[in-house]
């Protein structure tokens, strides 16, 4: 049966229209595409066409006829939003190291004793998959009201194939059973086992001799990432990891200068990687690299402010041309949040970002950054009909009040829901 739905008539309809070939860089993050008074038709799940309502009407008059409607008058409609780097599989919360950290405690202090991911990590080793599912969609719930509709989701909370395989299989499940649509990378090289620290080599190879190939085998990534980190992995052991998962078919990312300057921007453009992550401590030459060859640089400024660690230089990047997407980095150790939208707040605030960048960052930016941007992050037609309703007059005030939830209706590939 042919589903349809007519969102008529948005205060403002912000399209983003215009970057699905290439992400936006410079004056083009300023780019919205807005209709004033817009209004947008999808049918199947996909969008058929955005315009005025009358020229809509004119155009597709019998075909609009039964159609369910929204009146989104007075309302501001965007692209569902789409966070491009979470650690959304995994078990259990690390409030007992916050509070630790809050009395001095730093956060490489705590995973070097043990806690921090390797915590997680036996919670979520421990954990069967129907416990991962429900932990993880009651997540993916909370994303989807605050205006998400993709996300990527990252393995490593693992650390055996085991158990890699069991976090990427509870993603795939959840991509085929929630409303939310998943992009799925494998994170072997997220930490080296505890009881291997002063001696890493072994675990390397495991992750590429033997949970690369069967990662790639059974299809559960499309992407692969390392921790690039001072005491975690080195440039030389992630060039390793991200070669081979090249090998596969599996595409790099890379967690990058987030603790300490690593020349992790200067790897994520050697390796042609699609995004390099975090970039707090990025260098000149990084940015300029990553520049050069494109690579979306993902900037998570929740970590920043949760870790209460310098921000990265989001102005500097956008003036130096690289595509910038942010996300939450939604994790339970480093930046325990699934808004997307205080992220906004943050990029805008924190990190010298303007209201329309950061509403580009959030939607086609974000989608370049997991090689969705042909099926989503804009209002074209042919795209997946991805809505967000927002109940604000126009969209600066999205990233002006905070620590609200401003979403009223969420339209998943033309289904709407009432949040
Ligand atoms: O992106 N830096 C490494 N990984 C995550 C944190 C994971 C955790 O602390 O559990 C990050 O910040
Ligand atoms: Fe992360």
């Amino acid at each position: 049966m042919t589903q349809s739905l007519f969102i008529k008539n948005a205060a403002q309809l912000i399209t983003m229209a215009g970057h699905s070939n290439n992400p936006a860089v410079k004056e083009a993050m300023s780019e919205l595409n807005i209709l004033e008074n817009g209004s947008v038709f999808i049918q199947d799940g996909k969008v058929v066409a955005v315009g005025s309502e009358s020229d809509l009407r004119k155009t597709y008059g019998s075909r609009l006829e039964g159609t369910e409607e929204i009146d989104a008058t007075g309302k501001v409609v965007t692209p569902g939003l789409i966070d491009p780097h979470t650690h959304l599989v995994h078990a259990g919360t690390r409030e007992n190291e916050y509070a630790m950290r809050l009395k001095g405690k730093t956060y490489m202090d705590i995973m070097e004793s043990g806690g921090g991911i390797h915590a997680t990590t036996r919670a979520t080793q421990e954990a069967d998959e129907d416990q991962l599912y429900e932990e993880s969609s009651k997540r993916l719930d909370k994303f989807f009201e605050h205006g998400v509709t993709t996300v990527e989701a990252k393995s490593g909370y693992g650390l055996t194939l085991e158990h890699e395989l069991k976090q990427l299989r509870v993603a795939k499940r959840l991509n085929e059973t929630h409303d939310i649509d998943i992009v799925s990378t494998f994170m072997g090289a997220h930490a080296v086992p505890m009881d291997e620290k002063e001696n890493p080599e072994p675990f390397v190879t495991r992750v590429i001799e033997e949970m690369i190939p069967e990662v790639a085998k059974q299809e559960l990534a499309t992407f692969n990432d390392v921790f690039c980190e001072r005491g975690v992995f080195t440039p030389d052991q992630s060039r390793r990891i991200l070669e081979a998962g090249k090998k596969h078919g599996l595409i790099p990312k890379i967690h990058a200068d987030e603790i300490e300057p690593y020349a992790g921007a200067e790897l994520a453009a050697e390796v042609g990687a699609i995004s390099a992550d975090h970039l707090l401590r990025a260098s000149d030459e990084g940015i300029k690299a990553m520049a050069e060859k494109g690579v979306v640089g993902v900037l998570l400024p929740g970590t920043a402010f949760f870790l209460m660690a310098e921000f990265a230089r989001a102005r500097n990047m956008i003036d130096s041309g690289v595509p910038v997407a942010l996300s939450t980095d939604a994790n339970p150790g480093s930046s325990p949040t699934i808004s997307l939208p205080f992220i906004m707040n943050l990029g805008c605030l924190m990190m010298g970002m303007t209201p329309e960048e950061v509403l580009t960052a959030t939607t086609i930016n974000a989608a370049h950054a997991i090689g969705v941007a042909k099926e989503a992050g804009s209002l074209e037609e042919g795209k997946r009909g991805d809505v967000t309703i927002w109940d604000v007059p126009n969209y600066l005030v999205l990233s002006y009040q905070y620590g609200m939830n401003h979403v009223d209706t969420v339209v998943k590939s033309g289904k709407a829901v009432v949040v």
